[in-house]
This record gives structure tokens, sequence and C-alpha cells, in this order.
């Protein structure tokens, strides 16, 4: 018998990387699948990006790169965040990493032990979950509010602060709900935090750049008061339709940084280099293809929304940012994890059950927009029929 550590059996998952097994297994068995499971981009990386990687492996960049990755790529950071956020970040603070997760995965094991406690978001990205139990840490929900946008509360963040307090991960735009965090609320969660210096702070701001409505991302690097203890983590995956390239970044700060740069020299080392100069592409631009792709997401959120709130039983609320629907379906009556498991079997449409993204999750669904309009109503003709066919108690 292979005695494995303890620690293995605390260590969650992503279901929709199961889902999409799931869907692709049934779509090879011949069945018609409509996967809205799945988080990417339905588009394809924009061209002048895949020819700055053909390029970098044509001129021979084949080897190791320094482990916090190549300075003319921190440097892109640094004058990409200036462009976005009117921040000075210094290209010695970015650690460049193999995908978003790689920074949330540091920060929690940088911070998480057995006794000490983390905040994350839930309903949240699963792996925040996952990770913070992996650590031996506990997991302390944050509770985002479909009354508020899918928004936390300040006031209650900053209630569920103690002593043993090490890490408060926030997220917005968010996944799953695509809820936005309005200034006002991280305004008073800064303050509030001012009088808890022992709390580190992990912003996930991997959709920071899909937004709608001419909304204006904030950044929780604009707010000096922090800046000695937060980590940002961004990237590439979502806002250059880079998710197979694998490449992301954290920002952290200068005393944190050679930690985490050690956690990536034992782990990765170092990521693939031509990825690293596509990413300098990706940065300097052009970046229309990035403001189309917003804009086809922006009209197909307005499509799902009204399909959804359409269907009986179904409430959803008008996404903010990202590529999410999360409705209310509690007024199917059907529990969230077998309606996942109906719609992909009896409809053949992929979407994920909210409590995948926490418990707080249960009573929602999440559907990604990220596919095309005739995708998109497909699905809900498929849906809205099957769910009449039940109603009629055929
Ligand atoms: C909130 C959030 N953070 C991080 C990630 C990870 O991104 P990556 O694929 O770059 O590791 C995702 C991916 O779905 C995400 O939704």
């Amino acid at each position: 018998m292979l005695a494995m550590s303890a620690r293995m059996a605390l260590l969650g998952t992503e279901s929709a990387f199961e889902v999409l097994a799931r869907a692709k297994a049934l779509q090879a068995a011949g069945r018609s699948i409509i996967n809205l499971g799945i988080g990417q981009p339905d588009f394809p990386t924009p061209p002048h990006i895949v020819e700055a990687g053909r390029k970098a492996l044509a001129d021979g960049h084949h080897g190791y790169t320094p482990a916090n990755g190549i300075l003319p790529l921190r440097e892109a950071v640094a004058a990409d965040l200036h462009r976005r956020h009117r921040v000075a970040v210094s290209p010695d603070q970015v650690l460049v990493v193999p995908g978003g997760k790689v920074t949330m995965f540091f920060a929690i094991l940088m911070f998480g032990e057995p006794g000490a406690e983390i905040l994350y978001p839930n309903p949240g990205f699963p792996i925040y979950e996952s990770v913070i139990r992996f650590s031996g840490a506990t997991p302390v929900p944050i509770a985002l509010h479909e009354a508020k946008g899918f928004s936390f509360s300040a006031e209650e963040v900053l209630a569920k602060i103690t002593p043993a307090t090490r890490l408060i991960i926030v997220n917005s735009p968010a996944n799953p709900t695509g809820g936005v965090v309005p200034k006002a609320e991280f305004d008073a969660l800064v303050k509030g935090l001012e009088r808890h210096p022992h709390v580190a702070i992990l912003s996930d701001e991997i959709y920071g750049e899909i937004l709608y409505d001419g909304a204006r991302h904030t950044s929780l690097l604009a707010y000096p008061a922090i800046q000695d203890r937060l980590i940002l983590l961004d990237g590439w995956s979502k806002t250059y339709a880079m998710t197979g390239w694998r490449l992301g970044y954290g920002i952290w700060p200068k005393a944190l940084f050679p930690f985490a740069e050690r956690l990536a020299i034992n782990c990765h080392s170092c990521v693939n280099a031509a990825a690293q100069y596509a990413g300098i592409a990706a940065l300097e631009g052009p970046h229309e293809p990035l403001q189309r792709m917003v804009a086809a997401f922006a009209e197909r959120r307005k499509l799902i929304t009204a399909g959804l709130n359409a269907l009986p039983g179904f409430r959803c609320a008008m996404p903010g940012g990202a590529f999410y629907a999360f409705p209310n379906v509690a007024g199917t009556g059907i529990d969230t994890r077998r309606l996942e498991a109906q719609l992909l079997d009896e409809v053949g449409v992929a979407v994920i059950s909210g409590t995948s993204f926490g418990a707080y999750g249960e009573g929602y669904l999440r559907f990604s927009y990220a596919a095309s309009r005739a995708e998109i109503e497909e699905a809900l003709a498929r849906i809205g029929a099957w769910l009449a066919r039940r109603n009629a108690g055929a």
C-alpha cells in the first residue's frame, strides 16, 4: 500500500475540466453538444501574437530564461499597468509564471498552514478553496450577494478578520458570477484593512480588461496604503485569448518577491521562452482584436441574460464583467448538480453547477457565453423546450 501524504486528500479540483472531458466524450460518440462549460474565449489568439511566438522559436529562443521572466516582458508588464492604472510598478516586482493559477498557488502556499485562516470569495474560482485546504489553512468564505451584483460587503469581510487571518482573496470582475465589486466597496475594504496590518491581500484581476457598459476596472494596485502587502494576479489567458500558452504574472511586494521567485525555481524554473515573446507582442498591441472580442462578448451577454430570464424558474442578473452568466435557478426546484448532469446528458448543453464554486453557489448555474450567438441561441432553445416538456409532465 503506497502511503501518500494526508494533504493529498484535501486537494479539490476544477470541475469545469471534468465537464469538458465528459462533453468531449459525448461529442466523440456522435452527440451534438454545445459547450458553455469551460471558461475560455472562443476567439483564436490574435495573429500578431502568434507570429511573435513563432518568430521567437525560429530565432532560437529555445533555452531557459531567467526564473522571473525575460526583462523586456517584465518591462512590458510594468508599462501596461502604468497605461491601464497610472501606477508605477518596478519590473523587479513582476514574476512571470505559467498561467494565472500559479500566482494563486504560490500566494496561498506562502501564507497557508494549519492554524492560519484565509478569506476567499464564495461562490468563487474553485482553486482558491482547494489550495487553501491543501495548505492546511482554514478557508473562511466571503459571501457574494446576488442582490449586490455579486459583490461582497466590505463590512462583512472586515468582521471576519481574526488574529489568525493571513490572507484575503478578492476577484473582480469575477468567475463564476460576472460580478464587479464597486469602487466604494474596495475603498471601504482598504480603509478597514488599515486596522489589520497583519493581513495580506491577493487580488485576482485576470478579467480586468473584460468589462461592459464603459465601466472602468478598479485595480487594488491603485491603493498606495496596501502596496506593501498586495499580490496582484493577472495574465494573458482571458484578455488575449491565450489560455493554452500558459502565461501569467504576479506583482509581488518587494519583501515577498524572493520567496515567490524561489517557489518558481523549485516548481517550474521559468516559463516557455517563446510564450514570453508572444506575451510582449500581446501587451504592446495592436489592441483592436481585444476590443473586438469584448464587443462580441458584450452583445452575447445581453442575448444570454435575456434568454435565461425568459426560462421558467430562472432569474439572471446582468453580468458586469468576465464572460459568465450566473442565473439563480432555484425556481426550477431541481438540485443544481442534477440539473448540470441532465442538461448535458438529455439536452446536450454543458454548463457548470454553482456548487462547483463553493457551497454558496447552491441554486445557481454558470453559463460561459464565450461561444457564438448561434450556439447560445440553440442552447437556450434546447433548455427552454426541455423545461417545457418537463413542466408539462411529459
Ligand atoms: C478567476 C480566475 N483566476 C485565475 C484563472 C486561471 O487562469 P489561467 O488559465 O491563466 O491559469 C482563472 C481561469 O479560469 C479564473 O477564472
